[in-house]
């Protein structure tokens, strides 16, 4: 069958790293076992130039008709002044908005040829793969009422409010426990029950919701020690569901288990289709535009290609296609090759593009 993505490279280095994805697309198409059909649409500055919009509504219908969004990143010094609802940033949350992305995935792969860079042990990290899987639509930073006011006292009282409903826990907890059942089959739930009012909500509706899933093994950990767990010894971990709140902590500690920005890919998923099953889904890098190094073909395409490749586990259902790409990463960080960013003193370094070549001949040779 065919697959519909929707490029959106934006701007920056997201240009650059998208190119990289694009030779990968193609060598999957001459290969044969899979096709894909592709759209390519602006975001972000880019947008903005073109559309005074971050992103145009055009744009958003290719979005919701195709299997997968690709997307680069978005945004740069060129666009500081512009007006808040427009901002490239602008784009990506109507993206998440629209097709309703509640789950964001980063897993925590530990590559074994980067292992000995890492600040922490390599018995600790070598062969690690966790994936936290954040709930990315509620939670405090969008609970109401949600302000700072003013006292009047020379004090003032900001308040955020930290609301979960029934329904926003349970199709997390549902997502988790489906990935699971792909992986190792253990969920770790993390939330604060001993002081949180939410916490004892997640916990119950997460425990409710095990009742269906009962090949998966489901561990509760309060969150503050689940943090100190997923340093001590992050290996003990499958899949960890947890809040919006504690999941952009524990997935931004979670990646530097593993090392650079440009390793690190995610993605976003929404509600199954009642009538097709298929989620809407966008696959990203978890780094920015970086306009210091935009231009000079210095971007590690890697956080892209690996995003591209949990597209073709999770959207496409190309599970041996992902498996293969993962491999040819893998094989070419044991060869030695590194961008500058991940090269450690000494190391010679790539270019994107040299990297991107340097994946394929891999892929060839796999
Ligand atoms: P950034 O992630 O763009 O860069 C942080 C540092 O990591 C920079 O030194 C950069 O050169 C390096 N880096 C990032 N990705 C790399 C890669 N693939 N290869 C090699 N080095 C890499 O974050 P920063 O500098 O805070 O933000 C830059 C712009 O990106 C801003 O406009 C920001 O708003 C935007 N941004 C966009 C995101 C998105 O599109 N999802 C996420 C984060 C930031
Ligand atoms: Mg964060």
């Amino acid at each position: 069958s065919t697959h519909k993505l929707l490029l959106l490279p934006g701007d920056g280095i997201g240009t650059e790293i998208m190119q990289e994805v694009k030779k990968v697309l193609a060598w999957f198409n001459a290969r044969g076992t899979a096709q894909f059909e592709t759209e390519e649409d602006l975001v972000g500055g880019a947008a903005y130039d073109a559309h005074g919009a971050a992103i145009s509504d055009a744009a958003m219908d290719l979005a919701q008709a195709s299997d997968a969004v690709i997307f680069g990143a978005v945004g740069g010094p060129k666009w500081d002044g512009v007006p808040y609802d427009v901002r490239p940033e602008a784009g990506l949350l109507r993206l998440r908005k629209d097709l309703q992305l509640f789950a964001n995935l980063r897993p925590a792969i530990c590559y074994p040829a980067l292992a000995g860079a890492s600040s922490l042990k390599r018995d600790v990290i070598e062969g690690l793969d966790i994936l936290i899987v954040r709930e990315l639509t509620g939670g405090v930073y969008f609970g109401e009422p949600k302000e700072v006011t003013d006292l009047g006292n020379g004090q003032k009282r900001a308040v955020d409010t930290q609301v979960y409903e029934t329904y926003e826990i349970d199709r997390i907890a549902r997502v988790a426990f489906d990935l699971a059942r792909t992986r190792r089959g253990k969920v770790t739930s993390m939330e604060k029950r001993n002081v949180m009012k939410s916490g004892v909500l997640w916990n119950e509706v997460v425990t409710q919701a095990h009742a269906d899933y009962a090949d998966v093994e489901l561990e509760h950990m309060l969150a503050d020690a689940g943090g100190m767990q997923l340093v001590r010894w992050p290996k003990q971990f499958d899949v960890i569901v947890t809040d919006n709140l504690f999941g952009d902590m524990l997935s931004d500690v979670a990646a530097m288990l593993t090392g650079s920005l440009g390793m690190l890919p995610s993605a976003s998923l929404g509600a199954p289709d009642p009538a097709t099953g298929k989620r809407k889904a966008m696959y990203e890098p978890v780094h920015g535009s970086a306009p210091d190094i935009a231009g000079q073909g210095k971007a590690n395409p890697i956080a892209m290609i690996a995003s591209f490749a949990m597209a073709l586990r999770y959207s496409c259902e190309l599970i041996t296609e992902a498996d293969l790409l993962e491999k040819a990463i893998a094989a070419t960080l044991d060869k030695g090759l590194r961008t500058a960013d991940i090269a450690e003193a000494g190391d010679a370094t790539i270019s994107t593009t040299q990297m991107g070549d340097a994946i394929i001949a891999e892929l060839n040779a796999l």
